[in-house]
């Protein structure tokens, strides 16, 4: 007999699904000031990457991998060592604790995009050219990275 599977779809499903970072208590500034400012740098058009896929359970990431991959990709805003730069937030940093911010928050990001809502630096757009697979591995790092500084 076989055993059917279906961890893609519930990703896809997932990511359709759930808006980030939607716990009240976030929000504790309420009321955002929308008065049109000069433009953040870094704006970039947002077109959400619908082929991306998170990758099925049991894929195993590799953190080493992941710190390359991060610092092509990521490094630029979230800064060497993911400890932030004047284009974006470090992820070493409480606010993206696990219990705060899940993984699939991090795959959302990197296919969605994120608005801005923690900080002041503007969206960040969806990334290009990092598969599923590219972004669990960058996952391993940070969470790695961020066990290492006490945040679990
Ligand atoms: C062009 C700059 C830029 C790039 C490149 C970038 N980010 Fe971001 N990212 C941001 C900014 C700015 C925020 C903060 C948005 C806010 O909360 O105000 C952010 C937030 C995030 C968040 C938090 C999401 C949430 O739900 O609050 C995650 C996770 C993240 N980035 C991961 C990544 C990863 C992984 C990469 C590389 C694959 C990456 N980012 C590349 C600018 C960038």
């Amino acid at each position: 007999m076989m055993l059917q599977r279906i961890p893609l779809s519930l990703g896809i499903l997932s990511l359709a699904v759930l808006t980030a970072c939607s716990e009240p208590g976030n929000d504790a500034a309420g009321a955002q000031d929308r008065s049109a400012e000069a433009p953040a740098a870094g704006e970039v058009p947002a077109t959400p990457r619908r082929e991306f896929r998170i990758p099925p359970e049991g894929f195993e990431a590799v953190p080493e991998r992941g710190a390359e991959l991060f610092a092509t990709h990521c490094a630029t805003c979230h800064g060497d060592g993911a400890l932030g730069s004047d284009q974006g937030p470090p992820l070493i940093h409480r606010i993206y604790e696990p219990s705060h911010h899940s993984d699939l928050a991090f795959y959302r990001a990197v296919a969605l995009g994120v608005h801005q809502h923690h900080w002041e630096f503007g969206d960040m757009p969806p990334v290009a050219g990092v598969s599923g697979e590219d972004a669990a591995h960058i996952i391993a790092w940070i969470r790695r990275e961020q066990r290492a500084a006490g945040i679990e």
